[in-house]
């Protein structure tokens, strides 16, 4: 195989894939690859997922499906890098299966650029190891952005859910160095962003010097980056409910950058079913939580993550959900079919629920929260507002961006994309809402 010149890295999964995917991409681009379509790269990296079901047999059909689109308009065929947590959990099996050139994990892409040369020199290679000193340090700056970007603050999680794969796909809870951190938000205004999501499997759980006089948190970090000119929205996802500080319950109170926006999941409404997921948080202990939350932040725009079906759970406790939902009234949620993972304690627990009941408790879950999400929507019309505009939309001079609770709001205007509009919340639909430029109104 000759040295590769181009090549496309797709991601699948949550938004710290999406982080690690622009960082390999950033690497190859540091080695004078561009990039290319998928049926063209020399080099593709599939950035794997593996939280639900059927994710190991999805990257085996992705494998055989570009080999043939490949193999069809150019008879090329291209090296593949299999990354992500399907190839830090099966990584061997893949390696040896599927043939492929390389099988990189979430901790060890640094490595891609060496991994790619040994490839071309006729080397497939396998690297799974989750180094001590981390990746983050051999990291190329980051290049062009968009409005709104992501970075990973800290990784890894120690909880042990029992139906979870991260702990052992992301290894042990990380975090990463205050200053470096710093860095990064300067160098990504710096490169177009107005706005950051700062990420982490238990971001709340970001800390330095923890248990010293010096110790800090997510909140002093976020106090710092709120000080960055030009940066004018800070977010965090995602939160854990025993994670949640006093301190960055206040920061939502004081620190005006940082969004009215709180994703906090909670998986299940009863007791027994979170005891036996080992959320080790109680349905009442997360309801008081976002008392307090709300009492600092009225207007904060609560999400959240549910599970349907996990081994065992009863219709009267699948109640219990329905009825946390009804008490909470999220803004937005996501929802999931419990699905077991291979090595997971939740998986070998015999009493497993029918995908038939599960799929009926889904739609119900799913219609209480899309009732609440349209309740929530249509509360913020008639609201003024800041919109960060992200992209161009269907219709001549529609512009698509984000209030400062996470909603969708096209509008029509002269604008640039990454720019700042004041609006007023003119109408609602279920997923999106219309916005009016506030000078425009005035005219
Ligand atoms: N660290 C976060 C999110 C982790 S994964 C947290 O603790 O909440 C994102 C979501 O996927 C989870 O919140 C959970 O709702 C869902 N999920 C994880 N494992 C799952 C499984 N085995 N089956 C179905 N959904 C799952
Ligand atoms: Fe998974 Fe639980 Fe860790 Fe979230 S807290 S990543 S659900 S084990
Ligand atoms: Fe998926 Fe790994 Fe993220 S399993 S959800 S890509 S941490």
């Amino acid at each position: 195989m000759s040295p590769p010149k181009t090549f496309h890295v797709k991601s699948f999964g949550c938004q710290m894939n999406v982080y690690d995917g622009e960082r390999m991409a950033e690497l190859m681009a540091a080695q004078g690859l561009t990039q290319a379509d998928a049926v063209d790269a020399d080099v593709v990296v599939l950035n794997t997922c593996h939280i639900r079901e059927r994710a190991t047999e999805k990257v085996y059909s992705d494998i055989g499906r570009l080999r043939k689109d490949q193999r069809k308009k150019s008879g090329k065929t291209p090296m593949i890098a299999v990354a992500g947590c399907v190839a830090q959990a099966e990584g061997e099996e893949i390696f040896t299966r599927a043939k492929v050139d390389i099988v990189v994990g979430p901790q060890a892409y640094h490595n891609l650029p060496d991994l790619v040369a040994k490839a071309a020199a006729g080397t497939p290679s396998l690297d799974t190891d989750m180094p001590l000193l981390s990746k983050f340090g051999a990291l190329p700056a980051r290049r062009k952005v968009a409005p709104s970007a992501f970075l990973t603050v800290q990784e890894g999680c120690d909880k042990f859910c029992t139906y979870c794969v991260v702990p052992y796909t992301r290894g042990a809870e990380i975090s990463r160095p205050f200053a470096a951190i710093v860095d990064e938000a300067k160098a990504l205004v710096d490169a177009g962003a107005r706005e950051i999501t700062l990420l982490g499997q238990n971001v709340n759980a970001w800390s330095e010097n923890a248990n010293t006089p010096e110790g800090r948190g997510l909140h002093d970090l976020i106090r710092d980056l709120d000080r960055i000119p030009g940066l004018a929205r800070i977010r965090y996802t995602t939160s854990h409910p025993n994670d949640m500080t006093q301190g960055l319950i206040d920061a939502h109170r004081d620190i005006e950058s940082l969004m009215p926006f709180l994703h906090l999941p909670v998986q299940a409404g009863s007791d027994r079913v979170l005891k036996a997921m080992n959320r080790s948080h109680t349905r009442d202990s997360y309801l008081r939580l976002l008392d307090r939350v709300r009492e600092v932040r009225p207007d904060i725009a609560l999400s959240g993550d549910f599970i349907v079906g996990f081994p065992g759970e009863t219709d009267a406790e699948f109640e219990d959900t329905l009825s946390l939902v009804d008490a909470v009234g999220y803004a937005q949620a996501y929802s999931f079919k419990y699905s077991p993972r291979p090595g997971t304690p939740a998986a070998s627990i015999v009493e497993q629920v029918p995908e038939s009941v599960m799929d009926e408790r889904l739609q119900r879950l799913q219609a209480a929260l899309n009732r609440d999400q349209h309740a929530f929507n249509a509360a913020t019309v008639g609201r003024t507002c800041t919109v960060l505009l992200e992209r161009t939309g269907k219709l001549p001079g529609q512009l698509i961006g984000k209030s400062p609770w996470l909603q969708s709001v096209h509008l029509l205007g002269n604008h640039a994309i990454g720019d700042l509009v004041e609006v007023t919340l003119a109408a609602a639909g279920p997923n999106s809402l219309t916005g009016i430029e506030r000078i425009a109104e005035a005219a």
